[in-house]
């Protein structure tokens, strides 16, 4: 969501509900936590049920990052969305920013935190986003709730099936971002030519390939029309389809982020 246009946004958020969306994923870090909640009372002010949707914002590491900082954070997010209670809170990204050194024992803390958030009734599910298995792993040893949600980032482009297929394993759902941030031309051709067959958008093809993987995509547009479009998914792709997509796998365009490496290396 765009910040800077806050009354547009808005509106837009109004209008993907009626066009059938449920769930609404904000960050703290976004900035757009007070959008949503406008946004809500809107909602909730013309009858529609606070159960009907599904909110959920993120925690934001950033040093002094530790239990007591993420019940502030989550106090500040909660004010913003003028909500009682979150359907889902996430870890952001499983390293703190500027402290990469010291993240495990912070990250338990702040789950243990979150946990107690589940335990007083403000959160229902608790889960993190852009972890790899051992940041999982070393949260999963040492909780009582383990998280049920990881949100990663999963395109035709840049698959992260190993993680993906972990996380489901343990019963962890796959939300995927930047379903549709497909840079490289050749993948788009690959997705234009399945397109094709069945009279629908490329993009249309990478948001049922997410969701035939087993993954909810979590995507993103200012644009009224799009945003129906993205909606309108009553088609199945074949086996061969998906096994085409599955092949546009390359990371290429991901090796060169500057978060990837750090990603990988805590
Ligand atoms: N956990 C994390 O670290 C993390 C990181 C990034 C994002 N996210 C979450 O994931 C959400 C989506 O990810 P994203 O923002 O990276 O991008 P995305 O949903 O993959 O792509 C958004 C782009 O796709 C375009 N688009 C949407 N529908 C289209 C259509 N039918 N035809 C053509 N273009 C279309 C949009 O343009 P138009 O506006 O013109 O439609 C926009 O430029 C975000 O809103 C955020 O909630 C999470």
């Amino acid at each position: 969501m765009d910040k800077d246009r806050p009354d547009e946004m808005v509106v837009l958020l109004v209008q993907s509900i009626l066009c059938g969306y449920r769930l609404i994923d904000t960050a703290y870090s976004y900035g757009t936590e007070k959008m949503v909640g406008t946004a809500l009372k809107l909602l909730f002010d013309a009858g529609i049920p606070r159960d009907a949707i599904f909110v959920q914002t993120k925690y934001y590491p950033v040093m002094p990052y530790s239990g007591k900082s993420v019940r502030k954070q989550f106090e500040e997010s909660m004010e913003n969305l003028g909500l009682d209670y979150l359907d889902a809170y996430l870890i952001h990204q499983p390293v703190p920013r500027y402290s990469e050194l010291e993240y495990t024992e912070r990250n338990i803390s702040v789950w243990k935190e979150m946990e107690r958030l589940v335990e007083e009734g403000k959160v229902r599910h608790i889960g993190v986003s852009n972890f790899l298995e051992r940041h999982i792993l070393q949260i999963a040893e040492n909780c009582s709730i383990a998280p049920e949600i990881n949100q990663l980032e999963i395109n035709p482009q840049f698959q992260q099936r190993g993680l993906a297929e972990f996380c489901k394993k343990r019963g962890i759902s796959v939300q995927s971002w930047g379903p549709l941030t497909v840079t490289e031309d050749k993948v788009k051709t690959v997705l234009q030519m399945i397109a094709d067959k069945y009279g629908v958008s490329w993009v249309q093809v990478a948001l049922k390939w997410n969701i035939q993987s087993g993954n909810i995509p979590v995507c993103f547009s200012k644009n009224i029309r799009h945003l129906a479009e993205n909606m309108a998914l009553d088609f199945e792709l074949s086996d061969k389809d998906m096994e085409a997509v599955r092949l546009c796998n390359t990371a290429d365009a991901h090796r060169k982020t500057w978060w990837y490496p750090r990603q990988q290396m805590y």
